[in-house]
């Protein structure tokens, strides 16, 4: 499939997605979203890869939705379109994704970078959600997943009053997992891919699913799903080639099922 808006290459087994909007600082249009959604589920089914990354450019990883594409839409455009369903459709992909974050993320791109799984961000990132500014509040999941990962105190300062929060902040809240020099951020992004891609297949997208389940439920509920999806892997090849290598003092060779 050929895209107008991203990206896409491979990488050994990683997908690498490349937000391709550079004159509008990547800002999330309807037709960025629509091609990220089909990249990511082509990689999601391909055997040859186990994760993926999804970056932009140094200056911005994404400044947020399309302004432009958005300042004429009525509420009732917003409900009846299908504005914010790429969110939820990225939130679907069963492989771990990773975002490199360098520059800007704003906006939609801040709640993109957190719908990722991981994030390894450049010296010079920056987070913000400054929709107040344009007398709206996020509408991606902002407000939930940001709260969750730095909690109350700044996601209140940075959603009401636009706070932004740089590299070293948003490693020191949580919300990041590793800052690096801006010349290695996408190389590092890539590495930490390809080691999990390496990795046990399925027991890698089902560790997602169970981390994830940790936000939508109660503990006991969670706990209770963790057990569920723990005791399922060992219906899989991985799970007694992964112990017979073990045992065996060799290198697990994983299939994949
Ligand atoms: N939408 C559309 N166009 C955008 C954009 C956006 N979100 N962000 C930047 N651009 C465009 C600018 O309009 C400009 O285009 P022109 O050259 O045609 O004028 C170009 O990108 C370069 O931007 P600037 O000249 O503003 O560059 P700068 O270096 O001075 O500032 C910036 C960079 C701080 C990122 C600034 O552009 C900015 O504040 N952008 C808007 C950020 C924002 O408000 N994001 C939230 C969007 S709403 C949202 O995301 C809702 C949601 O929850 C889903």
């Amino acid at each position: 499939m050929s895209y107008k808006s991203i990206l896409v290459e491979t990488k050994n087994r990683v997908g690498v997605i490349t937000i391709n909007r550079p004159k509008a600082m990547n800002a999330l249009n309807g037709q960025v979203m629509s091609e990220m959604v089909a990249a990511l589920q082509a990689f999601d089914a391909d055997d040859a890869i186990g994760a993926m990354v999804l970056t932009g450019n140094e200056r911005a990883f994404a400044a947020g939705a399309d302004i432009k594409e958005m300042s004429g839409k009525s509420a009732s455009d917003m409900f009846k379109g299908s504005f914010v369903d790429a969110w939820d459709d990225i939130r679907k992909i069963k492989k771990p994704i990773i975002a490199a974050v360098s520059g800007w993320a704003l906006g939609g791109g801040s709640e993109l970078a957190m719908l990722c799984d991981m994030i390894v961000a450049s010296e010079t990132a920056k987070f913000g959600q400054p929709e107040i500014n344009l007398g709206i509040i996020p509408g991606a999941g902002g407000t939930q997943r940001l709260t969750r990962a730095v909690g109350k105190a700044i996601a209140m300062e940075m959603v009401l009053n636009d706070r932004k929060l740089s590299a070293e902040e948003a490693l020191a809240y949580g919300l990041v997992n590793r800052v690096v020099p801006a010349e290695r951020y996408l190389d590092e992004a890539i590495s930490l891919a390809q080691a999990i891609a390496e990795r046990a297949p399925v027991a890698a997208q089902i560790g997602k699913e169970a981390v994830n389940q940790a936000f939508e439920t109660s503990l006991t509920e969670g706990v209770y799903v963790e057990r569920r999806l723990f005791n399922f892997l060992f219906a899989t090849e991985d799970q007694s080639e992964g112990m017979a290598a073990f045992i065996e003092k060799r290198k697990a060779n994983w299939q994949g099922r």
